[in-house]
């Protein structure tokens, strides 16, 4: 079993349930937030972290909405851990990141809060609400906060039920990509 056929299980083959309150499904959004990625001329990197920042949801049994039973899944934790077995850090860490994003966005863009969906906010206050000003200045100076932060607004922005993407599969060349850095990075570690 490879890293693809296993993606390929989750996603393709068990990814239909609902995502939240929104009217998209998982793969629906993973997939729309991998395409805003890919436009944006993100590397690699970041496009897989946005089409595998919410596996965390996928890997546990807590139903699919955890969150309107009032619980934190923690999906952050648990992906970036599922993950780091098979990718280098650029894409782990802004999966790891991705939640703390939205609470540092909600810190320092007033604005932003605006456009946070139903469940997006629900979620929200049980991650822990809007970051305080010590927990800014700590997010400011991670290495993966910038591409964090941009994975965040993708996050957001991939609940359109009218969106069109490309395929899951079409999408699996830049794990390939991924999965090929991190070998040679470990072949040439001393
Ligand atoms: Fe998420
Ligand atoms: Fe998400």
């Amino acid at each position: 079993m490879t890293i693809s056929d296993d993606l390929l299980d989750i996603y393709v083959g068990r990814a239909t349930g609902g995502y939240g309150l929104a009217s998209v499904n998982q793969l629906q959004h993973a997939l729309q937030a991998a395409t805003l990625s890919e436009k944006a001329g993100d590397p690699p990197s970041l496009i897989v972290a946005a089409l595998l920042h919410d596996v965390g949801h996928m890997i546990h049994d807590l139903g699919e909405n955890p969150a309107s039973a009032g619980i934190d899944d923690r999906h952050e934790d648990a992906g970036a851990e599922w993950l780091a077995a098979w990718f280098p850090p650029a894409v782990v860490e802004p999966v790891r990141l991705h939640v703390a994003a939205k609470r540092y966005l909600c810190a320092v863009e007033p604005s932003y809060f605006g456009t946070l969906s139903r469940d997006s906010i629900r979620s929200l206050a049980l991650q822990g609400g809007p970051m305080s000003t010590d927990e800014v200045a700590g997010f400011d100076r991670l290495e993966w906060a910038e591409g964090a932060t941009k994975l965040r607004r993708y996050d957001e922005a991939a609940k359109d039920p009218a969106a069109r993407t490309r395929s899951f599969e079409y999408f699996l060349r830049y794990v390939g990509t991924c999965r090929g850095q991190a070998l040679v990075a470990a072949a040439i570690r001393p």
